[in-house]
């Protein structure tokens, strides 16, 4: 049987821009034509669906952002038709959507579950109506909490996303915020330590990241706090009480095909030992006309050579907490770094099984550095 494939779609729109975000994400200057954006998605799918795409398992679907919450339901529930009949998909296919706590968006979870989500992911982003404010959210804590309610009760597994390491927080405050996340935490949740991107709002500003002192205890405490609580750290930012990791993430991580579709989604297909790397036109405005014109918006495709392919999976293999397999990678690998690595006490062998320490997780840039180093 062939290997099973996701799917990514990406929608662009957001009810405002936040500071920090760097994401392909854009406030619509109009009402956007919804018909014609469900449309041009359900033109991509199919472009995608005749590729060597066809006929494989449908493992998982991704609604990402931008703000998918602001889509109708109704293309929601239309996406996922289409995608269910161009690929086989199992009674358990995972589809999660992206989802913001304001109360508008809030007031449409159940009908995203009508339409087949079965896993939310809510941004909540801080506990503290103050932080809410700083980060530029639209909604409030008591919102936040609506939210997780609602989540709770339509949907089978649910997710909530908090950004520590803001200016100004002491570790005090976030072991209360966190303490408060552990006890409204569904299954699973994304906690994020605040980066300063290039280009965002942040940047022009200033804000500082928290020091790499501060950084590595408030990552130590959050290691602690959710391990406490019995969730298991599967990867630097995630963590899940076994069997509600996301299952579309850890696929993407383990290197399995996706398909992604939307403005600058990007893909993976593979063919044998052949891998394309697809990326789709960034622009939402350039997206849509050229999916008009020519049913789809792939903006580069390449072959990816076996070197190329072998160090994306270990960038991001190594991201997960079960590592990757020594042997598929070692002569990927600088070998002098990765006895210094092993050494220095950022990476394990164990068992055949390459894995980051919690330590080599804190700066898996500077190990994936070395490890890839020529
Ligand atoms: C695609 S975004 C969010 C989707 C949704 N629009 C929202 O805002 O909740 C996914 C998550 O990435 C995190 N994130 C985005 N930019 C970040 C940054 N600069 N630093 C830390 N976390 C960030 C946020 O927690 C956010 O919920
Ligand atoms: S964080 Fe979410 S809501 Fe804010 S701009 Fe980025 S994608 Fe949009």
């Amino acid at each position: 049987m062939s290997s099973s494939l996701s799917l990514y779609i990406h929608w662009p729109f957001c009810l405002s821009n936040c500071p920090y975000c760097d994401f392909n994400s854009h406030v619509a200057e109009k009402p956007i034509d919804e018909a014609r954006w469900r449309r041009a998605l359900l033109a991509e799918m199919d472009h995608f669906a005749g590729e060597s795409m066809a006929g494989r398992p449908l493992k998982s679907i991704f609604f990402g952002g931008g703000t998918p919450s602001t889509m109708s339901p109704e293309t929601t529930a239309a996406l996922i038709e289409a995608a269910k009949s161009h690929w086989p998909s199992p009674k358990c296919l995972e589809i999660s959507l992206e989802a913001n706590p304001t109360s508008v968006e809030a007031g449409k979870l159940k009908d995203f579950a009508a339409a087949g989500v079965n896993r939310l992911s809510l941004g909540v982003q801080s506990f503290s109506d103050k932080s809410l404010k700083f980060l530029g959210r639209e909604h409030s804590t008591a919102e936040a909490i609506v939210a997780i309610d609602l989540a709770r009760a339509n949907f089978e597994r649910c997710s909530f996303d908090l950004i520590y390491g803001l200016p100004e927080q002491s570790i005090e405050m976030w072991k209360h915020e966190l303490n408060k996340a552990l006890e409204m935490a569904t299954g699973h949740l994304s906690l994020y330590q605040l980066t300063i991107e290039a280009g965002t709002q942040f940047f022009a500003d200033k804000v500082s990241e928290a020091d790499p002192e501060t950084g590595a205890n408030l990552y130590a405490l959050t290691s602690e706090l959710t391990a406490q609580a019995g969730l298991s750290h599967y990867e630097i930012s995630n963590y899940a009480h076994p069997g509600e990791e996301c299952q579309h993430n850890v696929a993407v991580w383990r290197g399995s095909d996706y398909v992604g579709i939307g403005p600058g989604a990007h893909g993976r297909m593979s063919k044998g030992e052949d891998t394309h790397a697809l990326y789709q036109i960034y622009n939402p405005t350039r997206w849509l006309e050229k999916v008009e014109n020519d049913g789809h918006a792939t903006a580069k495709r390449t072959s990816l050579t076996a070197n190329e392919r072998a160090e994306e999976i270990i960038m991001t293999g190594l991201r997960l907490s079960e590592g990757i397999e020594a042997h598929r990678f070692k002569s990927f690998l600088n070998s002098e770094a990765l006895l210094r690595l092993k050494e220095g006490g950022f990476l394990v062998m164990e068992k055949g099984i390459l894995r980051t320490t919690d330590t080599g997780q804190l700066c898996l840039n500077s190990v994936l550095g070395e490890l890839l180093s020529t």
